[in-house]
């Protein structure tokens, strides 16, 4: 017999790109026709119309679109010129990109541990681990909400160190008004599908207020050239293609909107969880907008309430279940169990519920009321 699909016998999913795409699909599949009919499919008038949108928005002076977000990190350091032995200190917390991008220019990843309750770098211990190699602090805005980043700016001063703020989960977030990746000497973006402004492909985008930096970025994405066949430096082939930038171009105009949506999901979530004890809930630090790319919360039984979740075909994701330093590609790093105590703590606690801006209150409220059935069991 078939009858109307109800929620509880449905799958549900972290993120739903379908009945996103929904959203925009008139404007997108305008601006695509128009572009596939241009005859110009790299580094185009939607690219540079995109990087100057993006600039406006983010109140600053460039951006230098390209593939993806890895790449943009990977960009960043070669444009400060960070070499073989140089070490950046960074995050074990995050996607593995960014510290791969960090070992893929041949510099060391040097770990710093997370605060518990944004999940961010701690700013109190980077100056312990400075020494004269240390050449940039590379903090990442995790989840959608800002580190410390006016602490870490303050001590990156102090020590003549450079920073690059991976924004890859942040755009659009702030601190004290102004849009994090915008603080430091450069920040970095991933257009990846899932993003809070997410290209239909890869993509990603560096953005500087040094005049510098931009000038030797925009040649660093094609080979190290400004003119064709004549390489300055040894660069990347990292470019943005038309069609994506012209669908960002269309997503950027609802960036707001869709953090906004995310922002009010975040904060049904925080209404219908607040009673169970067993959970913390993700905080939002003072004069910060947090966008909440996820949602994050905690608990001790974190892998019982994943596994009974997946049974009711609720889909949740532990964003990261191996920290980046105990990872097998990094072993050669040397460092061992125990050596980032909160970070390797709340790889076992975290878990990140079905989020996107799309989110009906109705899935929420199952899904709240599986896990208080969940715990309610125990
Ligand atoms: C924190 C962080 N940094 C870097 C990246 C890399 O971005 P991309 O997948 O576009 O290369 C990601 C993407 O998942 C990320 O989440």
């Amino acid at each position: 017999m078939t009858g109307p699909i109800t929620i509880q016998n449905r799958k549900i999913s972290i993120v739903d790109l379908g009945s996103h795409y929904q959203t925009i699909k008139d404007e997108v599949e305008k601006v695509v026709l128009e572009v596939l009919a241009s005859g110009h499919y790299v580094l185009g008038k939607n690219v540079l119309e995109f990087e100057n949108e993006l600039a406006n928005y983010l109140k600053c002076k460039h951006v230098i679109s390209c593939a993806n977000g890895t790449d943009a990190i990977s960009l960043a350091l070669m444009a400060l010129d960070i070499k073989p032995d140089d070490e950046i200190i960074t995050v074990s917390h995050s996607f593995f990109a960014t510290s791969e991008a960090i070992a893929l220019v041949g510099a060391k990843p040097v770990f710093v541990d997370i605060r518990e309750d944004d999940f961010n770098i701690d700013p109190s211990k980077i100056e312990s681990l400075i020494n004269k190699k240390t050449k940039a602090i590379l903090p990442v805005h995790l989840y959608g909400q800002g580190c410390e980043i006016s602490s870490v700016i303050e001590i990156a001063k102090r020590h003549g160190l450079y920073v690059i703020e991976d924004t890859a989960q942040a755009l659009g977030a702030q601190f004290q008004g102004k849009y994090l990746g915008t603080f430091g000497d450069i920040g970095t973006i991933s257009f990846f599908p899932t993003k809070n402004l997410g290209a239909f492909g890869d993509g990603g985008a560096i953005c500087t207020n040094n005049d510098v930096f931009a000038e030797k970025l925009k040649q660093l994405r094609v080979h190290g050239s400004s003119k064709r066949y004549i390489h300055e430096y040894i660069g990347l082939n990292s470019r943005l293609d038309e069609i994506q930038a012209a669908i960002l171009r269309v997503g950027l105009k609802y960036l707001d909107k869709w953090n906004s949506q995310r922002e009010a999901a975040a904060k049904y979530y925080n209404e219908l969880l607040k009673d169970i004890e067993l959970i913390i809930l993700p905080a939002v630090k003072p004069n910060c907008r947090h966008v909440f790319h996820q949602y994050t919360i905690r608990t001790k039984r974190r892998d019982y309430l994943y596994e009974k979740l997946r049974e009711k075909g609720i889909e949740t994701i532990i964003y990261y279940p191996v920290p980046i330093h105990l990872q097998k590609a990094f072993k050669y790093l040397k460092y061992k169990e125990g050596s980032l105590p909160i970070t390797e703590k709340l790889c076992n606690e975290i878990l990140s519920l079905p989020m996107y801006p799309e989110i009906k209150k109705e899935i929420q409220e199952y899904i709240a009321e599986n896990i208080k059935l969940i715990f309610k069991k125990q």
